[in-house]
């Protein structure tokens, strides 16, 4: 069989993740998660307090920046700089600034290269916004997956409670759609639909009923 690249992407909390994670799983592919690369470059300016839309200081952050995966359940682990920032990385204060840190021209070019690399000899299922638009552009298997903010906010708010992070719902609606706002107006690759890609609307599937009908798209490429 032929070893694909699959580019899922869409709006924050679409549910892109838990389905990408379950594909790889079942194809035997390697996952890679292009959200938490730009989690991790915002966590590292944060961190070295560099101003978040500052192109030029970002890019020298990112000279040096290493950003490593390390497979685990119920999670990968997110490695910045050789510590573990895998809860890091999801704290509300990287959450909300991210999509600025991602407008910039030099983190977009970098972790674009990063992303290529990791996916050059296939067998890759990768999520994200511009992966199927500007990464991964001849992807054998692009998806757009979607999901009204309601639903999206309500999935968020349950996350965030498991991990102990007490955020109203309707705040979090806001926040979703300010990202989403920032993600689809930005200059480069903006969030958007490639021409190519399967939109699938997930407010009314389950998550099983999201991979079966990836899977069924994938079956016919390979
Ligand atoms: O997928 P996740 O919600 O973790 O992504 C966090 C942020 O990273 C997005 O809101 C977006 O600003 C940025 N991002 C991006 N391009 C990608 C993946 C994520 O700009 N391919």
């Amino acid at each position: 069989k032929k070893k694909l690249q699959i580019a899922i992407d869409g709006p924050a909390s679409a549910g892109k993740s838990t389905v990408a994670k379950l594909v790889a799983t079942k194809l035997g592919y390697i996952y890679c998660d292009t959200g938490a690369m730009y989690r991790a470059v915002t966590y590292a300016a944060i961190q070295a307090k560099v101003a978040l839309d500052d192109d030029q200081k970002l890019a020298e952050l990112l000279t040096d920046l290493t950003i490593e995966f390390i497979p685990g359940q119920p999670e990968q682990k997110v490695i910045v700089n050789g510590q573990d920032a895998t809860k890091q990385i999801r704290m509300p204060e990287v959450t909300n600034n991210v999509s600025v840190v991602a407008a910039q021209k030099s983190v977009r070019a970098d972790l674009t290269k990063r992303q290529q690399e990791i996916a050059a000899a296939g067998g890759i299922v990768m999520d994200g916004r511009d992966i199927g638009t500007t990464v991964l552009p001849t992807a054998e298997v692009k998806i757009f997956l979607i999901a009204s903010v309601e639903q999206r906010a309500l999935r968020r708010y349950k996350e965030n409670i498991a991990k102990g992070i007490n955020t109203p719902l309707a705040q979090l609606e806001e926040e979703i759609a300010q990202r989403d706002y920032k993600d689809s107006h930005r200059e480069i690759s903006p969030l958007t639909k490639a021409s190519d890609a399967v939109e699938l609307d997930t407010t009314p599937l389950s998550i099983d009923e999201v991979v079966a009908a990836i899977m069924a798209i994938i079956e016919k490429k390979q």
